[in-house]
């Protein structure tokens, strides 16, 4: 068995007693619902990043979670953030990011808002088709252009190519259009849509975009940005086997060696990798019933609050308790008077009370970022940073 500083940091974590006992002190010091936020695993996973693909510039995807102190935990560590809108990026702007370290990567942009980008000196962005090209051209002359493709997202938790990217074979026609009206065509973005297990997406997105940066030379448009976007793994569950950060990053490293000239530079825009790890919610049970044979334990967090990412994540979380003993199915539903705020149908959990403690780790990202704090009245977590 190797020790702890033989193996690999993405598979160092800190132990269930350990997080117990952080939860323990926690909770003398704050009401739940509660969500922890650890800056050491922030720091591990952005150098886990930069280990693994060190030739890749890190745009940190602030829509995982905004939390000021996440942003500004980043800006130390010499990140730059994707931004989706104007009032993401004047928060990040506002926290000291650098104009020229933002992306602004919503392929749809509103007028108002490519208009405060200029105004901002925001001049990075991403587009998926002609007409934002037009809006682009006149609202941000000579904007900084790169062309978010259609990829696959085979087995992602999130499918981010429903809705947005261009078919490649249109790429090169559409670079070429966004030179002629003045802007800097500079190169391709994709998604494999968020939480990518399968590390084929990548392969194929970027032979994909190698295909179309050898057909753009021939045509003598010169591309020399490579954003691979978001979609970089982390384990939800303590017994996920699925394929981990580091060998994904792997077979990323290989095909951008095989695929790409050196002069390219690289971006990504991780989101959920980066917070996902750090984040702890920490709830209590406000009441127990037993009907239907099962054990119902309603929670004062749910999803209105910080489990939303059970709707808009496509997300199921490992709930765990500080209890131990015999395990009996159980409900957990939130606060509200909604049916739908049903977290979960069936859990293995022992005997609560009401005042018991229910946590969930790895959640960091797509919770508290989409959580409405106000539906019937129930505040969402509360944000605490550890250590
Ligand atoms: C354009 C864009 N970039 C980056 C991200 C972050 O993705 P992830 O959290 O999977 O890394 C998203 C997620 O929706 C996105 O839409």
């Amino acid at each position: 068995m190797p020790t702890l500083l033989e193996r690999p940091i993405s598979e160092r974590k800190t132990s269930s007693s350990g997080i117990e006992n952080i939860i323990r002190k926690a909770l003398k010091r704050h009401k739940t619902p509660l969500m922890l936020i650890r800056r050491s695993a922030l720091e591990q996973q952005y150098f886990l990043f930069r280990r693994n693909l060190p030739q890749v510039g890190i745009y940190y995807a602030i829509k995982a979670n905004p939390h000021l102190t996440i942003i500004k935990t980043f800006i130390r560590l010499g990140a730059s953030f994707d931004v989706a809108s104007a009032t993401e990026m004047n928060l990040v702007l506002s926290l000291g990011a650098k104009p020229e370290r933002i992306i602004f990567a919503n392929p749809i942009k509103s007028i108002e808002d490519i208009k405060h980008a200029r105004n901002r000196n925001v001049k990075f962005m991403v587009f998926d088709n002609e007409p934002e090209l037009y809006k682009i051209a006149k609202h941000c002359p000579k904007a900084t252009v790169l062309l978010r493709i259609k990829v696959g997202n085979v087995g992602s938790l999130v499918e981010l190519s429903l809705k947005f990217g261009a078919d490649p074979d249109q790429a090169v026609f559409l670079l070429k259009k966004a030179k002629q009206l003045g802007l800097n065509a500079a190169g391709i973005s994709f998604h494999v849509g968020s939480q990518c297990t399968n590390a084929e997406n990548y392969i194929e997105a970027l032979e994909v975009t190698a295909a179309i940066f050898g057909q753009a030379k021939k045509e003598e448009l010169d591309l020399n940005i490579l954003d691979i976007g978001g979609g970089f793994p982390i384990r939800h569950f303590d017994d996920d086997t699925h394929p981990n950060f580091e060998t994904i990053a792997r077979q990323i490293r290989i095909e951008l060696k095989r695929l790409f000239d050196k002069n390219v530079r690289v971006i990504a825009e991780p989101g959920r990798f980066l917070t996902g790890p750090a984040g702890t919610l920490i709830t209590q049970v406000v009441g127990r019933t037993f009907r239907n044979n099962k054990n119902y334990y309603y929670l004062n967090d749910g999803i209105y609050g910080d489990f939303s990412g059970i709707v808009f994540d496509h997300c199921k979380y490992e709930f765990k308790t500080l209890r131990r003993g015999q395990k009996f199915l159980s409900t957990l539903a939130g606060p509200t008077c909604d049916s739908f705020d049903t977290i979960s149908m069936s859990e293995e959990l022992p005997e609560l009370d009401v005042g018991n403690v229910i946590y969930v780790r790895n959640i960091g990202a797509y919770s508290s970022a989409s959580a409405d704090s106000k539906f019937n009245g129930f505040a969402s977590a509360k944000i605490v940073m550890v250590d």
